[in-house]
């Protein structure tokens, strides 16, 4: 049995499908099964929640391998970024561990450390600490952005394309190495195939370029066939605005400063695409994926 968390997210949506066709028994541990869709009859369901660590216990049963893909970019009424990322996996990974779990798999991001600017990836640098130091065998993933066609990412922008002119929040400088989910999800089906040597083991995922946030919304807007200049938005003014945006609305806002932030902050590799293509998988262009020549 696998334990998938995170199921009804972009990758792990990708991911279910793709073990559901290979006819993988798999768990999803939700919070609401209705958002797994069709999915659902298709699975064994274990309710639970990142902020409720002993819904773990029971959703881990008989189960030899974890995909931990759950994670929030923003705080929640029951947890706060720091918790849902960071200690949740900590709490995941130990009751894995005394539940005899074989194996451990978890997405972290490039760029994650102790001392990042963005509390998301300090966050989960501290939680790919806690899988590496677990005693089981584990696979860490830092990818880069991963987006595809209709993802919430991706579908905010295609809104914002509406406006006369395109807000960027910041200069648009970072630099990211986006990834298709649907090549994420051949990574992990490959690694969930393999039988690695080591004990731990750790795989940067890039998409075939390194392109600004800058050039990653030109991208969208030619999929779009939109013609727009693009306004640069001080930080500044985005950060108080979605703070304040957030206070007011709470979790109903459409975008919060803790994720505008990390579309701020670069997420690279110098291995670029070299450990997908070491998978067996050659990651696809944004534009071939999006349409936009
Ligand atoms: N997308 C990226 O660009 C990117 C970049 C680097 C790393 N990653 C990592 O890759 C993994 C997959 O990312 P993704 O883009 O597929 O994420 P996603 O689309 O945001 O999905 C998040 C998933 O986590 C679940 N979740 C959120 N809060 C939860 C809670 N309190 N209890 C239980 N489940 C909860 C969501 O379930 P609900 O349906 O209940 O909300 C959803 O299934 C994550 O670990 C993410 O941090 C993603």
């Amino acid at each position: 049995m696998l334990l998938l968390t995170g199921a009804t997210g972009l990758l792990g949506s990708t991911l279910l499908r793709r073990l559901l066709s290979e006819g993988t028994p798999v768990r999803c541990l939700v919070r609401d099964p209705r958002r797994l869709g069709a999915q659902r009859v298709r699975v064994q369901i274990a309710l639970g929640d990142l902020a409720d660590p002993p819904s773990f216990r029971n959703a881990l049963r008989g189960v030899q391998t974890v995909v931990h893909l759950a994670a929030a970019i923003r705080d929640q009424p029951q947890g706060s970024i720091e918790e849902l990322n960071g200690i949740a996996t900590w709490r995941m990974v130990q009751a894995a561990q005394r539940q005899g779990v074989e194996r451990f798999v978890f997405f972290s991001a490039l760029g994650a450390s102790t001392y990042h600017r963005t509390r998301c990836l300090r966050a989960k640098a501290l939680a790919e600490q806690a899988v590496r130091e677990a005693n089981l065998r584990s696979v860490v993933f830092a990818p880069s952005i991963i987006y595809a066609p209709g993802d919430p990412w991706l579908t905010l922008l295609e809104r914002l394309a509406l406006l006369p002119v395109m807000p960027v929040s910041g200069r648009g400088r970072a630099l990211f190495q986006p990834i298709w989910a649907e090549d994420v999800a051949d990574c992990i089906v490959a690694t969930l195939r393999g039988d690695a040597a080591e004990p731990h083991t750790r795989h940067e995922l890039g998409g075939p370029e390194t392109l600004s946030h800058s050039e990653i919304v030109r991208i969208v807007l030619r999929s779009q066939g939109r013609r727009r200049a693009l306004v640069h938005v001080p930080t500044p003014i985005v950060s108080r605005g979605l703070r304040m945006l957030e206070r007011t609305l709470g979790p109903g806002a459409f975008a919060t400063w803790d994720e505008a932030e990390l579309m701020e902050v670069s997420m690279t590799s110098v291995r670029g695409a070299a450990d997908a293509e070491a998978l067996g998988v050659k990651p696809q262009r944004m534009a071939a994926v999006l349409g936009s020549g």
